[in-house]
């Protein structure tokens, strides 16, 4: 799946999203809050903002008035700003970001930059939009290792039809290792760079309540449901929930993404 048909995976209801990965988001979102230093009275942007996990944590540390937000999803987009009335959400991308240089003290992006059509171009947009000495941040699941639903689910995927290794994100997602992901912050001339873990948990009230959302579509493992027949669907479950070792009891995940944090020159 390329980048752009990624990307067109999150044109789908804000609730589908919500009830997927929009369960780890809130926790992230304060653990890239707290590692960009964001402090009261300062402004922030939430570039791919979704349907605001990080705009709801930004709104909460700062008030709707600092905060702007953009996504290129129209539904995703729309939920954001009814979400958050104050907050200013635009319609766009980060690779041609709808504001003035140097206008806030902080940008960032959660989950966005391996979605990016140029996420070079990206960056630097964010880059622009910060002042000097302001930071830049984002956070990239840990595709290949330690985010346990879609690691689990890409396995169980390719164990059944292994001309699914080439959708698996732990293969095709660009800057999901520290490595990559320190070298798209300092290439984008960001300063005093450094990436880090950070865990997320997601409560699930037993399997069912994790697979439906897959398959509404959402993500490209939610497409990749989708676009399954019923019989192939089925067994898909099956392996997932066996590969997961839950079922009809509550159960948590817990999922790692890496987080890098710049500073704007
Ligand atoms: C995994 S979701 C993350 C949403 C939200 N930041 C969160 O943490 O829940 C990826 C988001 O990136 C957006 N996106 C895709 N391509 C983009 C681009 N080029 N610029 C900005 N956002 C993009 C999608 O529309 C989607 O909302």
């Amino acid at each position: 799946m390329s980048k752009a048909l990624g990307a067109a995976t999150f044109r789908t209801p804000a609730e589908a999203y919500d009830r997927y990965i929009g369960r780890y988001g809130g926790e992230l979102a304060r653990a890239l809050i707290a590692a960009a230093g964001v402090r009261p009275g300062r402004r922030a942007l939430d570039v791919g903002c979704g349907p605001g996990a990080l705009t709801t944590e930004l709104v909460a540390a700062l008030g709707a008035a600092n905060v702007a937000a953009v996504d290129p999803s129209v539904p995703f987009a729309e939920a954001c700003r009814r979400r958050h009335p104050g907050v200013r959400v635009e319609l766009g991308s980060a690779e041609a970001l709808p504001f003035a240089d140097a206008s806030f003290d902080h940008a960032f992006a959660q989950l966005v930059v391996n979605f990016m059509t140029d996420p070079h171009a990206g960056v630097r947009e964010l880059r622009r939009v910060t002042r000097g000495g302001g930071t830049v941040a984002a956070a990239v699941w840990d595709y290949g290792g330690e985010m346990t639903l879609l690691r689990r689910f890409w396995d169980a995927a390719v164990s059944l039809d292994p001309s699914a290794a080439e959708l698996d994100e732990g293969r095709s997602m660009p800057f999901c290792t520290p490595g990559e992901l320190g070298d798209l912050w300092r290439s984008a001339g960001l300063a005093a760079v450094s990436v880090g873990p950070v865990l997320a948990t997601a409560q699930y009230d037993d399997f069912e309540d994790l697979w439906e959302p897959l398959e509404r579509g959402v993500a490209p493992s939610g497409a990749y449901v989708a676009a399954l027949a019923p019989a192939q669907r089925a067994a898909l479950k099956r392996e997932l929930r066996r590969r997961l070792g839950v079922g009809d009891e509550p159960f948590r995940l817990t999922a790692r993404a890496w987080i890098a944090v710049g500073r704007a020159p």
